[in-house]
C-alpha cells in the first residue's frame, strides 16, 4: 500500500514522498481549489517575529536582568520550571468524568520536546484518587501457585539488581470522545493520554523467580494498594518478557500520582495494566475477569460482541506543532513537530501530509528510536503560504502495520468504541493561521 517513491536527487531538501493512500481521491473535491497549500517547498529565511517587547530590554541596550544579582542557590531547594512557563500544565476537562477522585487529566503535548516527559507534566489517571503509601508500611506479595509465598518491603525491591528502560504509556481511552468525530480543540485533549519516560526497577521475572512459578501457572493477577483496588489478570509470558516493577521514573523516585513507592510497568501494553501503588501478585491457571478486563477496556463490535484482551496499543502518530494549541502565527517556514509511538516494537518511518493525504512526506525521525518508546519526528521543509491546509501524521512501525485512517478503522470496529483509536489525526490550518481539529470524510 505504501510503495515508497525515490528519493528526491541528491542536495534536494525535498524531503522523499511516498504515494497516497487508495481512498484519498474521495477527498479531491473537498481539497480543491487549496492550490501551493499542499507543497513541501525549499526552507526560505525565517523572518525574526516581532513579539511585544521593552525596547529598554532589547539591543543593544543592557537588559534589566542584567544589571543586578540574581537570588542565590537553594532559593528552590526542588526547581520548578521558569514562571513564565506557568500556563504548561497538565488539563482536565471538566464535563468528562463526575468526580476528580475517578478521573483523568492530560499531558501538554504541544509544548514539550523530544521524547521524554517532564515527570509533573505525565498525565493522571485514577479510579480512586491518589494513594498515599508510607513507603516503611509498603509491602509486596507474591502468592498463589508458586513454591515459596514472598512479601517484599520497599527497601528489599531496591536490593535486587537494578535496570534503566524507556516506555511510553497510553491509556486505552486516549482519543476516545473522537471515535464519531472531531470534538476536542487541543492536542492536549485529543491525544495527552500518553507519556513516555525513563523507568528503573527490577525485572518482573526476577522477583517470580524468587517466587518460583510452579510449571502450570500460566496468568497473574496484579493489584493496587488504592481506594479501587484496581487489578488486571496479566499472562505469564508477558511477565517474563520485559514487565518491571519499578520506584523510579526520570531518574528520581515515582510521584504520588505515578504510583509512589511501586508500580508495574508493562511496556507496549494499555496504561490500565500498568498497575500503580502495587501490592499483591497472585499466579495461578487462568484469567481472573476482572471489572477492567470484562466491563471495561473491552472494545464494543458493531455486531454486539466485544473484543477483549486487546492489550497490544497500535502504532499512532500525531502532530503535536502546528495543533489548535500552536496556531501559526505567521506565514512562510513552518517545521512539522509531532511524535509517533507503538506498543510492537520501533517506529519505522512517519509520513506527513499537508494537504489532507493527496501527496506524503517521509518525516526525519529523531534519536533516539526505542522499541515502545514516543519517537520524536519533523518535517522540516514546509512553508505555509496562509491557504487553508489538512495536516495529517501516519505512523508506521517496524512490524509493517500502518497507522489507519478513521474511517478505514470504523469500518472494522464500528463507532461504539472508546478504547484502541489509533486513526489518523486531522488539523486543518484556516487562513487566520488558527488550526482546528476537523475530520475529514
Ligand atoms: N493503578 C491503580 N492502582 N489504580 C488506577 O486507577 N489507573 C490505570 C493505571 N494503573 C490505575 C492504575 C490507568 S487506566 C492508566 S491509563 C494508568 O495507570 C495511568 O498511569 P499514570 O497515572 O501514571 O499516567
Ligand atoms: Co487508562
Amino acid at each position: 500500500m505504501n510503495k515508497t517513491k525515490p528519493p528526491a536527487k541528491p542536495g534536494s531538501i525535498l524531503p522523499p514522498s511516498v504515494d497516497q493512500p487508495t481512498d484519498a481521491g474521495r477527498r479531491k473535491a473537498l481539497l480543491a481549489g487549496l492550490g501551493a497549500a499542499g507543497g513541501v517547498a525549499a526552507v526560505g529565511l525565517i523572518t525574526p517575529t516581532r513579539a511585544l517587547a521593552d525596547p529598554a530590554n532589547l539591543p543593544p541596550n543592557v537588559a534589566d536582568w542584567s544589571k543586578v544579582l540574581g537570588p542565590g542557590v537553594d532559593v528552590a531547594p526542588y526547581g520548578m520550571p521558569s514562571k513564565f512557563e506557568k500556563t504548561v500544565v497538565r488539563r482536565y476537562v471538566d464535563w468528562l468524568t463526575a468526580t476528580p477522585e475517578s478521573s483523568i487529566n492530560f499531558t501538554p503535548l504541544y509544548a514539550l520536546d523530544g521524547m521524554v516527559t517532564p515527570n509533573g507534566l505525565c498525565f493522571e489517571r485514577h479510579h480512586g484518587g491518589v494513594a498515599e503509601v508510607i513507603p516503611d508500611d509498603y509491602r509486596l506479595m507474591i502468592h498463589g501457585m508458586v513454591e515459596r509465598p514472598l512479601v517484599f518491603t520497599y527497601q528489599d525491591l531496591k536490593r535486587f539488581p537494578p535496570q534503566s528502560r524507556f516506555y511510553f504509556l497510553e491509556c486505552a481511552a486516549n482519543g476516545g470522545m473522537e471515535w464519531r468525530g472531531a470534538q476536542l480543540n487541543g492536542v492536549q485533549f485529543t491525544h495527552g493520554m500518553v507519556h513516555c519516560v525513563q523507568y528503573t526497577g527490577v525485572p518482573l521475572r526476577t522477583l517470580l523467580e524468587e517466587a518460583g512459578v510452579k510449571p502450570k501457572a500460566k496468568w497473574l493477577l496484579v493489584e493496587g494498594g488504592d481506594s479501587a483496588g484496581m487489578n488486571r489478570s496479566l499472562p505469564l509470558d508477558k511477565a517474563l518478557d520485559d514487565c518491571m516493577v519499578v520506584y523510579s521514573m526520570n531518574g528520581e523516585r515515582l510521584r504520588a500520582e505515578q504510583g509512589y513507592p511501586i508500580r508495574l510497568v508493562v511496556p507496549g501494553f494499555e496504561g490500565n495494566m500498568w498497575v500503580k501503588w502495587l501490592r499483591r501478585i497472585e499466579v495461578g491457571d487462568g484469567a481472573w475477569m476482572a471489572r477492567e478486563e470484562t466491563s471495561k477496556y473491552t472494545d464494543l463490535m458493531p455486531d454486539g460482541r466485544a473484543r477483549r484482551f486487546t492489550w497490544e496499543m497500535d502504532a499512532k502518530s500525531v502532530i503535536t506543532s502546528p495543533c489548535p494549541e500552536l496556531p501559526c502565527k505567521q506565514k512562510g517556514p513552518q517545521v512539522i513537530k509531532g511524535i509517533a509511538w507503538s506498543g510492537r516494537g520501533k517506529i519505522a518511518r512517519v509520513d506527513v501530509t499537508v494537504d489532507g493525504g493527496r501527496n506524503w512526506h517521509q518525516a526525519r525521525l529523531e534519536d533516539p528510536v526505542l522499541p515502545k518508546c514516543l519517537t520524536r519526528f519533523y518535517l522540516d521543509g514546509w512553508s505555509w503560504d496562509g491557504n487553508p491546509a489538512y495536516l495529517q501524521s501516519r505512523a508506521i512501525d517496524e512490524t509493517g502495520y500502518v497507522q489507519p485512517e478513521m474511517a478505514a478503522l470504523q469500518a472494522v470496529r464500528g463507532v461504539n468504541s472508546i478504547y484502541h483509536n489509533n486513526a489518523i489525526q486531522t488539523w486543518r490550518i484556516n487562513p487566520t493561521g488558527e488550526v482546528e481539529n476537523v475530520r475529514l470524510a
